[in-house]
């Protein structure tokens, strides 16, 4: 394996990988995994790709976990990449379909790699604050790795995400708040109850798992990155993620300096990404009151705002807010029109293609990729009204 050490994002302090870790012991910011690309690079070529399985784990060398060790794994990723020419319309629209992945998301990605470190590092009870899907990813990996999952979710989680939890083993416990309430329950929690705490960006490794979205991406175009990604932002770490993998790739000398725009897409009413991005701010103030059927866009202040924001302007992309109504109305025009059935925050990334097209910062025949995150299965709770 490849990783060096860990890298605070922020005042860049070195941390060992060799033991579990969350935040940066200096100045309390999100770690990255630095992996010797150089040497990476000398065992694992864009031609050796094509003989390897299917899963995420064909990215092995650029991963952590040492290479005598099974990774918990239940086939994530390797995912569709999608023409939709019909809802496309004069825009080159692809869409890259994650619910079809383990746990019908993509948060198995981050979930596979985050647990099988955790598993390796010694941890034996895991425990996460979500909205609804990386619940169900850490309950299912927590399982197959044999390892205690404590969930904290909000109680107006989709059903189906609670449900889920419960029936793959997880101690779930329900919450009168936000995702953010959740996180500080588990905060104060977590030393007496001897947890890890897996939540989005606190640990360094779901954010590798989330990373290989990139270079599938990539890989499917034949390495040509497209024009435009639109990416459903909560925490961000899938937008920060393929940012990163992006740097890596171009270093490997695998793609060229062109980067797509990188637009995040939220809701109306939980939008603290868009307003920084608009007010100018290099990071985003809680949004208060926070409201969505997009379980997964409903997270008021996200610990990464400052990678997200600063991403979004060095692509020359932007911010899109979009509301419930019209993400459940685009459910159906995309189902309708492309024969898969989204999840809201998928929808709201339709939705927002069809705000920049009609704005003029999408041109004709240009190359975008949505990211179809979830499954709207999950979310009848939306739909049923
Ligand atoms: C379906 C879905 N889409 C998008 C998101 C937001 O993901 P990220 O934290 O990478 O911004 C989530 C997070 O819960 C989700 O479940
Ligand atoms: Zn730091």
């Amino acid at each position: 394996m490849f990783v060096t050490h860990l890298e605070c994002t922020a005042c860049r302090l070195h941390h060992e990988w060799s033991r579990l870790q969350n935040l940066c012991t200096a100045c309390g910011k999100p770690l990255f995994a630095i992996v010797d690309l150089t040497a990476a690079g000398r065992t694992l070529t864009r031609e050796a790709l094509a003989t390897r399985e299917k899963s995420l784990w064909r990215y092995r060398e650029l991963l952590p976990l040492p290479e005598y060790v099974e990774p918990v794994s239940l086939g994530e990723g390797g995912t569709p990449l999608l023409r939709a020419a019909r809802f496309g319309g004069d825009v080159d629209l692809w869409i890259k379909d994650e619910s079809q992945n383990p746990t019908q998301s993509f948060k198995a990605r981050g979930m596979s790699v985050a647990v099988s470190m955790a598993k390796y590092l010694g941890a034996t009870k895991l425990a996460v604050p979500s909205a609804g899907n990386a619940g169900g990813a850490l309950a299912a990996y927590a399982a197959r790795a044999g390892l205690e999952a404590n969930i904290f979710m909000p109680r107006e989680t989709p059903r189906a995400n609670i449900i889920e939890c419960r029936e793959l083993g997880a101690h779930v416990t329900l919450v009168d708040g936000l995702i953010t309430d959740c996180g500080a329950e588990i905060a104060r929690r977590k030393t007496t109850e001897g947890w890890f705490d897996m939540s989005t960006l606190k640990e360094p490794y779901r954010i590798e798992g989330k990373k290989t979205l990139g270079y599938e991406l990539a890989e499917q175009f034949d390495w040509k990155l497209p024009d435009v990604i639109l990416y459903p932002t909560g925490g961000g770490t899938g937008l920060i993620g393929m940012w990163k993998a992006f740097y890596e790739m171009e270093t490997l000398d695998w793609i060229g300096k062109k980067r797509p725009r990188m637009f995040s897409v939220q809701a109306t009413d939980c939008a603290p990404i868009v307003r920084a991005f608009e007010n100018g701010d290099s990071t985003a103030a809680e949004f208060a009151n926070a409201r969505t059927c997009a379980s997964g866009l409903r997270v008021p202040k996200a610990i990464g705002d400052y990678l997200i924001l600063s991403i979004l302007r060095e692509s020359h992309g932007g911010a899109v807010a979009i509301d419930d109504e019209e993400m459940i109305r685009t459910t159906r025009e995309v189902g309708s029109s492309e024969g898969l059935f989204v999840a809201p925050e998928g929808a709201a990334c339709f939705a927002a293609l069809q705000y920049l097209r009609r704005a003029g910062k999408i041109a004709s025949a240009e190359r975008v990729v949505i990211f179809n995150t979830g499954s709207g299965i999950k979310y009848l709770d939306c739909y049923e009204a």
